[in-house]
C-alpha cells in the first residue's frame, strides 16, 4: 500500500502514470462519463487549516468516483480534544478507505500515515503541497509546456517552493528558485531535491534576482507571502518581499508564450500585480479546476497499488 505524503516518494514514472489516469478521467468526466473507479469508497477528509479548493476537490472528486467523502474538521473531531493522532488514524483507517489531510506538521502526517490501515494524501503541509504541484504540472501539459520546460518561482520558500523542487527534481527539469535571503527554502529539503536531480539531470538554480530567474523561462509561479499559521508576521514579511511580486515588467524577461501559475488564493498588488493575474486568468481558473482532475488520477492509482499488492 502507497500513501501520497510527498512527491520525492515517486518515481517519474510513477508520478506520469497518475497524471495519465488524471488526463483520461477529466476527458470522460468533460463526456458525463463518469465511471466510479472508487464505488462504495469513502474518503476522510481532516482539516486543521482552512480549505477552498481542496476540500471542494477532494468532496466532489470522490463522489464523481463513486464514493463519498467526510469533512473531518480537526476542531470538532476529538483529536481537537487531546485524542491522540495515532489512535485518530487508527480507529478511522479501520472505517475509511482512503485519508486525506491538511495540516501544520509533515511530521504529523507522516505519523498517521504510519498508523493507518488506508492510503494517506498530503492536502498540504507546511512543508509540502503535492497534489497542487500534481495539478501545476498537468495544467503546464495541458498548455503546451510540458515537454523541458524552464520554470521560475518567486517569492517565499516556503511548501509551494519545496514541492515545485520536488516535482522538477524527480521529473528532470529546470528550476529556478529566487527568495529574499531570509526566506530561502529548506536546505535539507534543497538536499534531498539536490541527489536526485543527479539522477533525473534536472537543473535546480537559488538566488535572489526574479529577473535572472524568470529570463527565458516558459513558466513563472510564485505563491503568497504570508501562508496559513504566519499571519502574525504579515506586516515584516510584506516589507521583506518588496521587489518580489510577479508583474508585467517582470514577465517582460520570460518568454513571449511563457505562462504564469498561481495555486491560489492570491493577494494581488502583494505577491502578483492585478494586471499580471487577470492577462493569465485563463491557465490560473484552469490550474484551479484542474485540482478535482489531478486528484483523481491519484487516488485511483493509489486504489490500483492497493489491489495489486493485496
Ligand atoms: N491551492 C489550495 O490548496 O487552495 P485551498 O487552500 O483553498 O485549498
Ligand atoms: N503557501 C500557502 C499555500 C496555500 C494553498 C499556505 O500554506 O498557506
Amino acid at each position: 500500500m502507497r500513501h501520497f505524503l510527498t512527491l520525492r516518494d515517486f518515481t517519474a514514472e510513477e508520478l506520469l502514470e497518475m497524471i495519465e489516469l488524471a488526463r483520461t478521467i477529466k476527458a470522460q468526466t468533460k463526456q458525463h462519463e463518469y465511471i466510479p473507479y472508487l464505488e462504495h469508497q469513502t474518503l476522510g477528509m481532516i482539516f486543521e487549516k482552512s480549505s477552498t479548493r481542496t476540500r471542494v476537490s477532494f468532496e466532489t472528486g470522490i463522489y464523481q468516483l463513486g464514493g463519498v467523502g467526510l469533512f473531518l474538521s480537526s476542531t470538532d473531531l476529538q483529536l481537537g480534544r487531546g485524542e491522540p493522532l495515532r489512535d485518530t488514524a487508527r480507529v478511522i483507517s479501520r472505517m475509511l478507505d482512503m485519508v486525506m489531510i491538511r495540516t501544520y506538521k509533515q511530521s504529523d502526517l507522516e505519523e498517521f500515515a504510519r498508523y493507518s490501515r488506508v492510503p494517506v494524501i498530503n492536502g498540504l503541509t507546511d512543508s509540502y503541497h503535492p497534489v497542487q504541484l500534481m495539478t501545476d504540472y498537468l495544467t503546464m501539459l495541458e498548455f503546451g509546456k510540458g515537454d523541458n520546460p524552464v520554470c521560475a518561482y518567486i517569492g517565499d520558500g516556503n511548501n509551494m517552493a519545496h514541492s515545485w523542487l520536488y516535482l522538477a527534481a524527480v521529473l528532470g527539469f529546470e528550476l529556478r528558485i529566487a527568495t529574499p535571503e531570509a526566506y530561502q527554502c529548506d536546505p535539507q529539503i534543497v538536499s534531498e531535491a539536490q541527489k536526485l536531480a543527479e539522477t533525473s539531470g534536472a537543473k535546480l538554480l537559488f538566488g535572489d534576482d526574479p529577473v535572472a530567474a524568470v529570463s527565458g523561462c516558459d513558466v513563472v509561479t510564485t505563491d503568497t507571502w504570508v501562508s496559513m499559521g504566519q499571519e502574525e508576521e504579515k506586516a515584516q514579511r510584506i516589507k521583506d518581499f518588496e521587489g518580489y511580486q510577479v508583474n508585467e515588467p517582470l514577465m517582460a524577461h520570460a518568454k513571449d508564450d511563457a505562462i504564469f501559475l498561481h495555486c491560489l488564493p492570491a493577494y494581488r498588488g502583494y505577491e502578483v500585480s492585478e494586471e499580471t493575474f487577470e492577462k493569465h486568468a485563463d491557465v490560473i481558473f484552469t490550474e484551479a479546476e484542474n485540482r478535482l482532475h489531478a486528484q483523481k488520477g491519484i487516488m485511483v492509482w493509489l486504489d490500483q497499488q492497493r489491489n495489486t499488492s493485496e
